[in-house]
């Protein structure tokens, strides 16, 4: 009987995985560090053109610079996302540029956690501003293009915390269960024209500069110190470790191209096997 190198025919299944999103083009929102990053590159990599779009221009612009590098088209845009004329004018920006949009990236969010008793109003209102507002103006904003277009992928970063109550997160996981709410409804909305809409539920990212802020704020939450926090944190998933970008990128890939031509309204855990719901 022939024998089969299993590896090598892997490898080569990998390498034609590789680019499934060739000359599309992807708004990242919040692409300037962190998940945001790993995904404008990720999505680069697989063949896209990518507007980075973030709140810091700084950190937008040397995003920018390493899609280029990979042979790719790419524009910074400075971008509020809970300030509906900055997200009008970065889909106005991403149309004069390119000509479409393709995929919405809805990745941009902050946190700050505090006791229930403790939480100050205005960080509530940042919260839910940055994290459910914003998603609601960028998805508002690129599906009147893609309406046109009768086609896109909208993809929201929700997280386990859109799922699951967190200590001492009532803003976040609000903003985060809220996502998962606004993309079944926009879901609807837009099936209609052929565009997808889902969320993304990542477990903890700790490659992210967003986890050097929550190892403080979580060591006095658990009463451990903050060297302690990310351990604590690993024991509860069943495999055994914590997400990584390329983790969340390879279903934002999936959920970017064809082959999830059948799926809206959805909302995907990425998170080892701690939330199974
Ligand atoms: N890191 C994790 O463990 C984790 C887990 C689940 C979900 N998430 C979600 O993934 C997304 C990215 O998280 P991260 O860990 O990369 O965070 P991060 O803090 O490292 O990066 C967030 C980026 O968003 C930008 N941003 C913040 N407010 C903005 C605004 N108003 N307009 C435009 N850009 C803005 C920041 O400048 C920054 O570049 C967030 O929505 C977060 O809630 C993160």
């Amino acid at each position: 009987m022939e024998s089969v190198d299993l590896f090598s025919t892997w490898k080569g299944e990998l390498q034609t995985m590789e680019r499934r999103l060739e000359d599309k083009i992807a708004i990242v929102t919040g692409a300037g560090q962190g998940i945001g990053r790993g995904l404008a590159l990720r999505l680069a990599r697989e063949g896209c053109h990518v507007v980075v779009a973030d709140l810091n221009e700084a950190t937008a612009n040397a995003v920018t610079e390493e899609v280029k590098a990979l042979d790719r088209r790419a524009i910074a845009v400075k971008v509020d996302v809970s300030d509906a004329a900055q997200v009008a004018a970065m889909v106005d920006r991403t149309v004069a540029e390119f000509g479409r949009i393709d995929i919405l990236v809805s990745n941009a969010g902050i946190l700050k956690s505090f006791p229930i008793t403790d939480f100050p109003e205005d960080v509530w209102d940042a919260i839910i501003r940055v994290n459910l507002k914003g998603n609601f103006l960028c998805m508002r904003e690129v599906a009147k293009q893609m309406i046109k277009q009768r086609s896109g992928k909208i993809i929201s970063m929700s997280s386990k915390s859109g799922k699951k109550g967190s200590l001492w997160n009532a803003a976040y996981c609000a903003s985060k269960f809220g996502i998962i709410g606004l993309v079944q409804s926009v879901a609807l909305d837009l099936a209609p024209f052929g565009i997808n809409v889902n969320a993304v539920c990542p477990g903890n990212v700790f490659e992210t500069p967003l986890w050097d802020q929550l190892d403080i704020e979580y060591s006095r939450k658990l009463g451990i110190p903050p060297e302690k926090v990310r351990e604590k944190y690993i024991e509860k998933v069943p495999l055994g470790r914590g997400c990584t970008i390329e983790d969340v990128a390879n279903v934002v890939v999936f959920l970017a191209s064809k082959e999830s031509d059948y799926m809206t309204g959805q909302a995907i855990n990425v998170t080892g096997g701690q939330e199974m719901r």
